[in-house]
């Protein structure tokens, strides 16, 4: 598919209110399907991710462009209902304890809905919940009142999470298929919470035993770690922590943001993966692109500052995502000027070019941090 650039940019254009660029960005790529593509111009991310999507619906729905984040919805009710063989027969799968094999719903599809014939991970299940929790979203900003084949679409969703949520997946990073995951967990438990008023079942129940899985295990150590399962937990120098743990209290709100468990974790993340006055990293030992600052993962934990009442650390984090576009206001996936492992970054540029950008997902994380901190 041939993307139009959206919005000539001119060198004399003011980014330093990046959000009306991240707006314009996100708008001008969407698919006429109404998927997101993760990033129109980086080949291996051409296509819609529930997790990207998820998080792009959500931002555009914040600043008010309905229209784009219900076009959205509609891809992935189309795509689960297209792909819903493949999910009943992994919820029969997982219910009598017989290895899924080919049947499960992928990650990411074409933005006309097909399956990626390519080797990358595809078995996650974080994508699907946020997806569940972005759709309550967006039926609460519009008193949407879902079709029937939307209300399947969500049934489904939710039977087959509650179904697989103990299976190990890939976690969000496409990696570590052998784990759960606790962003993963979290993201299932705020996707089936959400779903309660959408869809007849008891996903409630199922959301609230996760909830209390993850706070157990959390216990154990005073903080979230990145890997749920307790028998599982690494040991030695590796440290359990990611930064897409804040993920657990802002937006999954298994948690408050300020709670002693989620104060630990973050503190924790700032200490391990936030370069001081700089961006955030994934984990400690990332090799992808040399393991760089993640703009949307800055953004991200600007957002939870920013609902912490920390505006001054917010802003900063803000200003630093802003500082990343390039003169087009595009913003990259990582910034590498300080990664972790510098030589790792030709291999990558080697096999996939440089890094992605733009990157939608970092657009709107951007735009859920601006509105988040003008509006409270
Ligand atoms: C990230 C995923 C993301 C995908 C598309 C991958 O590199 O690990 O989290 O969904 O890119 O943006």
């Amino acid at each position: 598919m041939k993307v139009e650039q959206p919005g000539s940019p001119s060198s004399s254009h003011d980014y330093t209110n990046l959000c009306a660029r991240d707006v314009q960005v996100i708008l001008a790529y969407q698919h006429p399907t109404g998927a997101y593509p993760a990033s129109p111009t980086f080949a291996p991310y051409r296509y819609g991710w529930f997790r990207d999507g998820a998080f792009i619906a959500y931002a555009i729905d914040l600043v008010g462009h309905h229209e784009s984040a219900r076009r959205f919805h509609g891809w992935a009710v189309d795509v689960i209902l297209r792909h819903k063989g493949k999910a009943l027969r992994a919820i029969d799968k997982a219910r009598r304890g017989v290895p899924l094999g080919e049947d499960f719903l992928h990650a990411r599809y074409t933005l006309t809905g097909e399956e990626v014939g390519d080797d990358w991970p595809n078995f996650q299940l974080d994508g699907l919940g946020t997806w569940l929790w972005a759709l309550q979203e967006h039926v609460t900003r519009t008193n949407f009142v879902l079709p029937p084949r939307w209300e399947e679409a969500v049934t489904i969703t939710c039977e087959y999470l509650a179904a697989l949520w103990q299976t190990p997946c890939y976690d969000l990073w496409e990696e570590d298929k052998e784990h759960l995951h606790t962003y993963t967990l979290s993201a299932i438990a705020a996707g089936l919470l959400a779903a309660t008023p959408l869809s007849p079942g008891t996903w409630e129940d199922t959301a609230h035993q996760i909830r209390s899985y993850l706070l157990q295990v959390a216990s154990q150590t005073g903080h979230f770690t990145k890997y749920a399962a307790l028998a599982q937990t690494p040991s030695g120098s590796v440290p359990n922590v990611d930064a897409s743990l804040v993920g657990v209290a802002v937006p999954y709100a298994l948690t408050e943001p300020d709670t002693p468990l989620m104060e630990q974790t973050v503190s924790l993340i700032e200490r391990l993966l936030h370069r001081p006055g700089g961006g955030v990293y994934r984990y400690v030992g990332d090799r992808y692109y040399g393991g760089g600052e993640w703009t949307l993962l800055a953004a991200w934990l600007g957002w939870y500052y920013a609902l912490s009442g920390e505006w001054e650390r917010a802003r900063e984090l803000e200003a630093w995502v802003a500082a990343q576009a390039d003169d087009s206001g595009f913003l990259p996936e990582q910034v590498t000027t300080h990664a972790q492992h510098p030589a790792a970054i030709a291999a990558w540029e080697r096999r996939w070019g440089p890094v992605a950008r733009p990157l939608l997902w970092a657009h709107a994380m951007h735009l859920i941090l601006c509105h988040t901190l003008r509006s409270t």
